[in-house]
Protein backbone atom coordinates (compact mmCIF):
# COMPACT_ATOMS: atom_id res chain seq x y z
CA UNK A 1 0.00 0.00 0.00
CA UNK A 2 1.76 3.24 -0.94
CA UNK A 3 2.42 5.82 1.91
CA UNK A 4 0.28 8.88 0.62
CA UNK A 5 1.52 11.08 3.50
CA UNK A 6 2.95 14.52 1.60
CA UNK A 7 5.28 17.13 2.95
CA UNK A 8 5.99 20.41 2.26
CA UNK A 9 9.99 20.49 0.98
CA UNK A 10 12.11 23.18 -1.01
CA UNK A 11 12.78 21.40 -4.69
CA UNK A 12 15.50 22.65 -6.63
CA UNK A 13 15.43 21.88 -10.30
CA UNK A 14 17.78 21.28 -13.59
CA UNK A 15 16.38 23.10 -16.77
CA UNK A 16 19.07 23.41 -19.57
CA UNK A 17 22.04 24.04 -17.14
CA UNK A 18 20.02 26.22 -15.38
CA UNK A 19 18.51 25.89 -11.48
CA UNK A 20 15.84 27.06 -9.62
CA UNK A 21 14.09 26.68 -6.70
CA UNK A 22 10.64 26.32 -5.25
CA UNK A 23 8.57 25.09 -2.21
CA UNK A 24 6.36 21.98 -3.50
CA UNK A 25 5.60 18.69 -2.09
CA UNK A 26 6.79 15.30 -1.77
CA UNK A 27 5.75 12.07 -0.43
CA UNK A 28 7.02 10.04 2.05
CA UNK A 29 7.44 7.57 -0.76
CA UNK A 30 9.74 9.66 -2.42
CA UNK A 31 12.15 9.21 0.28
CA UNK A 32 15.60 7.05 -0.07
CA UNK A 33 15.47 3.84 1.57
CA UNK A 34 16.56 4.08 4.76
CA UNK A 35 16.18 2.70 8.52
CA UNK A 36 14.48 5.73 10.00
CA UNK A 37 11.96 7.81 9.17
CA UNK A 38 12.06 11.49 10.88
CA UNK A 39 9.71 14.67 11.41
CA UNK A 40 12.12 17.39 10.63
CA UNK A 41 11.23 20.09 13.07
CA UNK A 42 13.85 22.73 12.58
CA UNK A 43 16.97 22.92 10.15
CA UNK A 44 19.65 25.02 9.12
CA UNK A 45 21.33 26.99 6.37
CA UNK A 46 24.67 26.41 5.59
CA UNK A 47 27.18 27.83 2.76
CA UNK A 48 26.88 24.08 1.28
CA UNK A 49 23.00 24.04 1.34
CA UNK A 50 23.25 27.07 -1.14
CA UNK A 51 25.64 25.40 -3.01
CA UNK A 52 23.72 22.83 -3.42
CA UNK A 53 20.61 25.07 -4.15
CA UNK A 54 22.56 26.75 -6.57
CA UNK A 55 23.62 23.81 -8.58
CA UNK A 56 26.98 23.51 -7.76
CA UNK A 57 27.51 19.40 -9.09
CA UNK A 58 30.71 18.59 -6.62
CA UNK A 59 28.10 18.86 -3.75
CA UNK A 60 24.73 17.69 -5.38
CA UNK A 61 25.49 15.52 -8.44
CA UNK A 62 21.64 14.55 -9.53
CA UNK A 63 18.37 17.02 -9.83
CA UNK A 64 15.73 17.34 -8.62
CA UNK A 65 16.94 17.79 -4.86
CA UNK A 66 15.83 18.98 -1.66
CA UNK A 67 19.14 20.15 0.41
CA UNK A 68 19.61 20.34 3.87
CA UNK A 69 22.50 19.13 5.61
CA UNK A 70 20.95 19.59 9.16
CA UNK A 71 17.97 18.34 10.38
CA UNK A 72 16.57 17.95 14.05
CA UNK A 73 13.05 16.28 14.91
CA UNK A 74 11.05 13.69 16.28
CA UNK A 75 11.46 9.73 15.08
CA UNK A 76 8.05 8.44 13.28
CA UNK A 77 9.40 5.15 11.87
CA UNK A 78 12.24 2.92 12.87
CA UNK A 79 13.23 -0.69 11.79
CA UNK A 80 16.31 -0.21 14.27
CA UNK A 81 16.31 -1.20 17.91
CA UNK A 82 17.85 0.83 19.22
CA UNK A 83 16.06 4.02 18.25
CA UNK A 84 12.67 3.89 18.81
CA UNK A 85 9.16 6.22 17.48
CA UNK A 86 8.87 9.32 19.52
CA UNK A 87 12.86 10.11 20.31
CA UNK A 88 13.98 13.93 19.60
CA UNK A 89 17.24 13.32 16.90
CA UNK A 90 19.48 15.13 15.16
CA UNK A 91 21.32 14.48 11.99
CA UNK A 92 24.38 16.47 10.60
CA UNK A 93 27.19 15.60 7.50
CA UNK A 94 27.11 12.45 5.83
CA UNK A 95 25.59 12.46 2.69
CA UNK A 96 22.01 14.26 4.10
CA UNK A 97 21.26 17.27 1.86
CA UNK A 98 24.09 16.40 -0.88
CA UNK A 99 22.79 13.28 -2.83
CA UNK A 100 19.89 12.34 0.02
CA UNK A 101 16.53 14.60 0.18
CA UNK A 102 17.83 16.86 3.08
CA UNK A 103 16.43 18.56 6.29
CA UNK A 104 14.58 21.36 4.12
CA UNK A 105 11.56 18.71 3.89
CA UNK A 106 9.83 17.86 6.71
CA UNK A 107 10.65 14.38 5.98
CA UNK A 108 13.99 12.78 5.82
CA UNK A 109 14.45 8.81 6.07
CA UNK A 110 17.86 8.02 6.48
CA UNK A 111 20.30 4.90 7.89
CA UNK A 112 20.43 4.88 11.63
CA UNK A 113 24.25 5.50 11.68
CA UNK A 114 24.14 9.12 10.81
CA UNK A 115 21.35 9.61 13.91
CA UNK A 116 22.45 11.29 17.38
CA UNK A 117 20.15 11.55 20.16
CA UNK A 118 19.63 15.04 21.06
CA UNK A 119 21.89 15.83 24.06
CA UNK A 120 20.65 16.58 27.10
CA UNK A 121 21.22 20.60 27.75
CA UNK A 122 19.93 21.27 23.78
CA UNK A 123 16.53 21.94 22.67
CA UNK A 124 15.87 21.04 19.04
CA UNK A 125 15.91 24.42 17.75
CA UNK A 126 19.29 25.09 19.78
CA UNK A 127 20.51 22.15 18.01
CA UNK A 128 19.94 23.78 14.55
CA UNK A 129 21.66 27.06 15.80
CA UNK A 130 24.70 24.84 16.10
CA UNK A 131 23.74 22.54 13.02
CA UNK A 132 27.02 21.85 11.20
CA UNK A 133 28.41 25.42 11.56
CA UNK A 134 28.53 24.78 15.06
CA UNK A 135 29.65 21.45 15.32
CA UNK A 136 32.46 22.10 12.79
CA UNK A 137 33.71 24.91 15.02
CA UNK A 138 33.36 22.82 18.27
CA UNK A 139 35.16 19.81 15.98
CA UNK A 140 37.98 22.53 15.59
CA UNK A 141 38.35 23.05 19.35
CA UNK A 142 38.26 19.65 20.11
CA UNK A 143 40.69 18.86 17.64
CA UNK A 144 43.00 22.23 18.70
CA UNK A 145 42.86 21.02 22.47
CA UNK A 146 43.94 17.65 21.20
CA UNK A 147 46.87 19.03 20.08
CA UNK A 148 47.32 20.79 23.36
CA UNK A 149 45.34 24.06 23.02
CA UNK A 150 44.39 25.52 26.67
CA UNK A 151 43.25 28.45 27.79
CA UNK A 152 45.90 31.60 28.55
CA UNK A 153 46.86 35.34 27.47
CA UNK A 154 47.21 33.74 23.57
CA UNK A 155 45.16 35.32 21.27
CA UNK A 156 42.86 32.35 19.08
CA UNK A 157 42.63 34.09 15.73
CA UNK A 158 38.88 33.45 13.96
CA UNK A 159 38.39 34.29 10.62
CA UNK A 160 34.72 34.58 8.87
CA UNK A 161 33.82 36.03 12.12
CA UNK A 162 30.52 36.72 11.48
CA UNK A 163 29.43 34.21 9.34
CA UNK A 164 28.11 30.72 10.90
CA UNK A 165 30.97 28.64 11.79
CA UNK A 166 32.88 31.86 12.95
CA UNK A 167 30.36 33.31 14.87
CA UNK A 168 29.88 29.82 16.75
CA UNK A 169 33.92 29.75 17.02
CA UNK A 170 34.39 33.25 18.77
CA UNK A 171 31.21 31.95 21.06
CA UNK A 172 31.62 29.02 22.10
CA UNK A 173 36.14 29.71 22.42
CA UNK A 174 35.25 32.71 24.55
CA UNK A 175 32.79 30.25 27.03
CA UNK A 176 35.60 27.73 27.33
CA UNK A 177 38.05 30.70 28.55
CA UNK A 178 40.56 31.67 25.43
CA UNK A 179 41.43 35.27 24.31
CA UNK A 180 39.65 35.52 20.78
CA UNK A 181 40.31 37.90 18.24
CA UNK A 182 37.75 38.05 15.36
CA UNK A 183 38.76 38.76 11.55
CA UNK A 184 36.08 39.92 9.80
CA UNK A 185 34.57 42.06 6.74
CA UNK A 186 31.81 43.57 7.84
CA UNK A 187 32.72 46.90 10.18
CA UNK A 188 29.08 47.10 11.60
CA UNK A 189 29.60 43.99 13.24
CA UNK A 190 32.19 44.83 15.99
CA UNK A 191 29.01 44.87 18.82
CA UNK A 192 27.90 41.66 17.59
CA UNK A 193 31.27 40.17 17.91
CA UNK A 194 32.06 41.88 21.00
CA UNK A 195 28.58 40.37 22.89
CA UNK A 196 29.46 36.69 21.05
CA UNK A 197 32.80 37.17 23.63
CA UNK A 198 35.43 38.55 21.23
CA UNK A 199 37.98 40.89 22.70
CA UNK A 200 39.80 42.36 19.83
CA UNK A 201 38.24 43.10 16.46
CA UNK A 202 40.45 43.41 13.01
CA UNK A 203 39.27 44.34 9.75
CA UNK A 204 40.05 40.94 7.49
CA UNK A 205 42.86 43.19 5.28
CA UNK A 206 45.18 42.79 8.30
CA UNK A 207 44.86 38.98 8.42
CA UNK A 208 45.28 39.20 4.55
CA UNK A 209 48.75 39.93 4.13
CA UNK A 210 49.96 40.73 0.38
CA UNK A 211 53.13 40.86 0.65
CA UNK A 212 54.02 36.69 -0.13
CA UNK A 213 56.95 36.87 2.46
CA UNK A 214 57.62 33.72 3.95
CA UNK A 215 57.11 33.88 7.81
CA UNK A 216 55.65 36.43 9.52
CA UNK A 217 55.83 37.83 13.41
CA UNK A 218 54.01 35.17 15.51
CA UNK A 219 51.28 36.34 16.53
CA UNK A 220 48.40 33.41 17.02
CA UNK A 221 48.17 30.42 19.82
CA UNK A 222 45.37 29.07 17.51
CA UNK A 223 43.36 29.51 14.56
CA UNK A 224 40.01 28.52 13.45
CA UNK A 225 39.42 29.17 9.97
CA UNK A 226 36.50 29.15 7.58
CA UNK A 227 37.37 31.16 4.48
CA UNK A 228 41.26 29.31 3.50
CA UNK A 229 43.04 30.75 0.92
CA UNK A 230 45.68 33.90 1.15
CA UNK A 231 43.90 34.44 4.74
CA UNK A 232 45.13 30.97 5.82
CA UNK A 233 47.83 31.22 4.33
CA UNK A 234 48.77 34.18 6.04
CA UNK A 235 47.40 32.85 9.62
CA UNK A 236 49.68 29.83 9.28
CA UNK A 237 52.99 32.71 8.95
CA UNK A 238 51.67 34.25 11.73
CA UNK A 239 50.71 31.17 14.27
CA UNK A 240 53.07 30.39 16.85
CA UNK A 241 55.99 27.99 17.67
CA UNK A 242 54.17 24.61 17.92
CA UNK A 243 50.82 25.87 17.86
CA UNK A 244 48.15 24.76 15.45
CA UNK A 245 45.79 25.77 12.83
CA UNK A 246 42.11 24.41 12.04
CA UNK A 247 41.55 24.74 8.39
CA UNK A 248 37.60 24.35 8.00
CA UNK A 249 36.18 26.65 5.23
CA UNK A 250 36.57 28.22 1.65
CA UNK A 251 34.64 30.94 1.13
CA UNK A 252 37.54 33.03 0.27
CA UNK A 253 39.39 30.50 -1.94
CA UNK A 254 40.10 26.81 -1.85
CA UNK A 255 43.48 27.42 -3.26
CA UNK A 256 46.14 28.14 -0.65
CA UNK A 257 49.49 29.02 -2.00
CA UNK A 258 52.71 28.98 1.36
CA UNK A 259 55.83 28.12 2.24
CA UNK A 260 56.65 25.51 4.00
CA UNK A 261 58.55 27.17 6.52
CA UNK A 262 55.78 27.50 8.97
CA UNK A 263 55.86 23.92 9.46
CA UNK A 264 59.95 23.26 9.23
CA UNK A 265 60.99 26.53 11.32
CA UNK A 266 58.23 26.71 14.00
CA UNK A 267 56.45 23.57 14.15
CA UNK A 268 53.20 24.85 13.17
CA UNK A 269 50.29 22.43 13.03
CA UNK A 270 47.67 22.22 10.07
CA UNK A 271 44.56 20.74 11.20
CA UNK A 272 42.17 19.18 8.33
CA UNK A 273 38.20 19.30 9.88
CA UNK A 274 35.93 17.19 8.28
CA UNK A 275 32.33 17.74 9.81
CA UNK A 276 30.52 15.30 7.87
CA UNK A 277 32.02 12.32 8.17
CA UNK A 278 33.57 11.98 11.31
CA UNK A 279 33.45 8.89 13.67
CA UNK A 280 30.41 8.56 16.46
CA UNK A 281 32.60 8.80 19.20
CA UNK A 282 33.59 12.36 18.17
CA UNK A 283 30.08 13.24 17.00
CA UNK A 284 29.16 12.43 20.70
CA UNK A 285 31.66 13.88 22.60
CA UNK A 286 31.11 17.28 20.35
CA UNK A 287 27.56 17.73 21.04
CA UNK A 288 28.05 16.91 24.29
CA UNK A 289 30.38 19.88 25.25
CA UNK A 290 28.17 21.71 23.08
CA UNK A 291 25.18 20.88 25.38
CA UNK A 292 27.15 21.29 28.04
CA UNK A 293 30.48 23.41 29.08
CA UNK A 294 30.95 25.33 25.59
CA UNK A 295 27.27 25.64 26.02
CA UNK A 296 26.98 29.35 24.97
CA UNK A 297 24.58 31.89 26.26
CA UNK A 298 24.32 33.73 23.12
CA UNK A 299 22.68 31.30 20.78
CA UNK A 300 19.80 33.51 20.50
CA UNK A 301 22.08 36.29 19.63
CA UNK A 302 23.46 34.26 16.75
CA UNK A 303 20.15 32.89 15.27
CA UNK A 304 17.63 34.71 12.84
CA UNK A 305 14.30 32.29 12.69
CA UNK A 306 12.42 31.62 9.18
CA UNK A 307 10.00 29.68 7.33
CA UNK A 308 10.64 27.63 4.49
CA UNK A 309 8.79 30.02 2.38
CA UNK A 310 11.43 32.96 3.19
CA UNK A 311 14.66 30.77 2.88
CA UNK A 312 15.46 31.20 -1.10
CA UNK A 313 16.42 35.00 -0.17
CA UNK A 314 19.04 33.68 2.77
CA UNK A 315 20.57 31.27 -0.09
CA UNK A 316 20.98 34.43 -2.14
CA UNK A 317 22.76 36.37 0.89
CA UNK A 318 24.62 33.48 2.27
CA UNK A 319 26.33 32.94 -1.02
CA UNK A 320 26.92 36.51 -1.18
CA UNK A 321 29.03 36.55 2.36
CA UNK A 322 25.89 38.59 4.07
CA UNK A 323 24.57 36.30 6.18
CA UNK A 324 25.67 36.97 10.25
CA UNK A 325 25.19 34.25 12.20
CA UNK A 326 22.80 31.14 11.42
CA UNK A 327 19.66 30.65 9.61
CA UNK A 328 17.44 28.29 11.65
CA UNK A 329 14.06 26.77 9.47
CA UNK A 330 11.41 26.18 11.09
CA UNK A 331 9.87 23.54 9.12
CA UNK A 332 6.55 23.01 11.33
CA UNK A 333 5.28 26.32 9.65
N1 LIG B 1 34.98 21.39 6.96
C1 LIG B 1 33.72 21.21 7.25
O1 LIG B 1 33.28 20.14 7.66
C2 LIG B 1 32.79 22.38 7.10
C3 LIG B 1 31.59 22.45 7.81
C4 LIG B 1 30.84 23.63 7.73
C5 LIG B 1 31.25 24.66 6.89
N2 LIG B 1 32.38 24.51 6.17
C6 LIG B 1 32.85 25.57 5.30
O2 LIG B 1 33.15 26.70 6.11
C7 LIG B 1 32.91 27.89 5.38
C8 LIG B 1 31.99 28.79 6.18
O3 LIG B 1 30.70 28.19 6.26
P1 LIG B 1 29.51 29.00 6.95
O4 LIG B 1 28.32 28.10 6.90
O5 LIG B 1 29.98 29.58 8.22
O6 LIG B 1 29.32 30.18 5.88
P2 LIG B 1 28.88 31.69 6.14
O7 LIG B 1 27.88 31.74 7.24
O8 LIG B 1 28.55 32.26 4.82
O9 LIG B 1 30.22 32.37 6.70
C9 LIG B 1 31.31 32.63 5.88
C10 LIG B 1 31.96 33.95 6.31
O10 LIG B 1 33.18 34.07 5.59
C11 LIG B 1 33.46 35.45 5.40
N3 LIG B 1 33.68 35.66 3.96
C12 LIG B 1 32.74 35.65 2.98
N4 LIG B 1 33.29 35.89 1.79
C13 LIG B 1 34.61 36.07 2.03
C14 LIG B 1 35.72 36.37 1.20
N5 LIG B 1 35.59 36.52 -0.13
N6 LIG B 1 36.93 36.49 1.76
C15 LIG B 1 37.10 36.33 3.10
N7 LIG B 1 36.07 36.06 3.94
C16 LIG B 1 34.85 35.92 3.41
C17 LIG B 1 32.27 36.23 5.92
O11 LIG B 1 32.53 36.58 7.28
P3 LIG B 1 33.07 38.06 7.69
O12 LIG B 1 32.24 39.03 6.92
O13 LIG B 1 32.86 38.14 9.17
O14 LIG B 1 34.51 38.12 7.30
C18 LIG B 1 31.17 35.18 5.91
O15 LIG B 1 30.15 35.51 6.81
C19 LIG B 1 32.38 27.45 4.03
O16 LIG B 1 33.43 27.40 3.10
C20 LIG B 1 31.83 26.06 4.30
O17 LIG B 1 31.80 25.27 3.13
C21 LIG B 1 33.15 23.40 6.25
Amino acid sequence: MPDKRKFKAMIIKEEDGKFFRHIGEKTVDELPLGDVLIRVLYSSLNYKDALSAAGNKGVTRRYPHTPGIDAAGIVEESTVEQIKPGEKVLVTGFDLGMNTSGGFGQYIRVPSEWIVGLPEGLSLKESMIYGTAGFTAGLSLLRLEYMGLEPSDDEILVTGATGGVGSLAVAILSNAGYKVTAATGKADKENYLRTLGARIILDRKDVDNPTGKALQPPRWGGVIDSVGGNILATALKQTKYNCSVAACGLTQSPLINTWVYPFILRGVNLLGIDSAHCSIETRLEVWNNLAGKWKSLTLDLIKHECVLEELSEKIDLILQGKITGRVVVNMEK
